[in-house]
């Protein structure tokens, strides 16, 4: 089936405003969310053109990485608008990513974001979710664990955030994927911790 070409023109108008990223929010991100998200979508019967057109757009405008925030979410909904979304459809997508971040900790509205949600939350676990967390580290200058002094590490961050994840999901199909990589990270720091241990 030939992909739907306004989510080829979003696609295209994302890889431009996310390919210098290096803090874990890059095209590849946008990707897999929006990949992730049409197939939660297909799963849990919600709409998958607006699932995915969400998932791609789900971090225009976030105010940490955009210098101008009110700017590019005018341009997004430009751009939904000029690919013949309806104001409807427009308002659906907009309200499903409002809800997305987990800084905000906000419940999702409707079934379209509960799965955009979900997809985002799945990218930061796993082994996906691993090698994000240590990019981010890197990028901030931070330590791999917590040394004396520390008062944050790439390790404590899973801590503190990753393993609660899984336990946050709103989807059933969103849930079964997060324990999956759940039980890799819990593995993944029980192997951490065997490799530091000497006696
Ligand atoms: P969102 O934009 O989804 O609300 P964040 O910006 O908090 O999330 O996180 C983006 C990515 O960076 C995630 O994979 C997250 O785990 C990682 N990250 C965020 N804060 C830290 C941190 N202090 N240490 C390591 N990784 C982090
Ligand atoms: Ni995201």
């Amino acid at each position: 089936m030939e992909k739907d070409h306004r989510l080829k023109r979003i696609e295209t108008y994302v890889k431009k405003q996310f390919e210098h990223d290096t803090t874990g929010h890059g095209f590849d991100h946008m990707k897999r969310v929006a990949l992730w998200s049409r197939k939660l979508a297909v799963e849990e019967e919600v709409d998958p053109v607006l699932a995915e057109a969400a998932g791609w757009l789900h971090d225009i405008g976030d105010e940490k990485l955009f210098t101008n925030p009110d700017k590019a979410l005018e341009e997004r909904n430009r751009l939904l608008l000029e690919l013949n979304f309806t104001l409807i459809q427009k308002n659906e997508i907009n309200k499903a990513i409002e809800t997305v971040s987990f800084r905000k900790g906000k419940k999702p509205s409707s079934y379209l974001g509960a799965v955009v949600q979900d997809a985002d939350r799945l990218d930061a676990i796993g082994a996906i979710g691993i090698a994000r967390a240590f990019t981010y580290g890197g990028a901030k200058g931070q330590s791999i664990d917590n040394e004396e002094g520390d008062t944050s590490s790439s390790i404590q961050h899973f801590h503190d955030k990753l393993l609660k994840l899984s336990g946050m999901m709103n989807t059933e199909s969103g849930r079964l994927e997060a324990d999956r990589r759940h039980r890799f990270m819990e593995k993944y720091l029980l192997e951490f911790s065997r490799e530091k241990q000497l006696d």
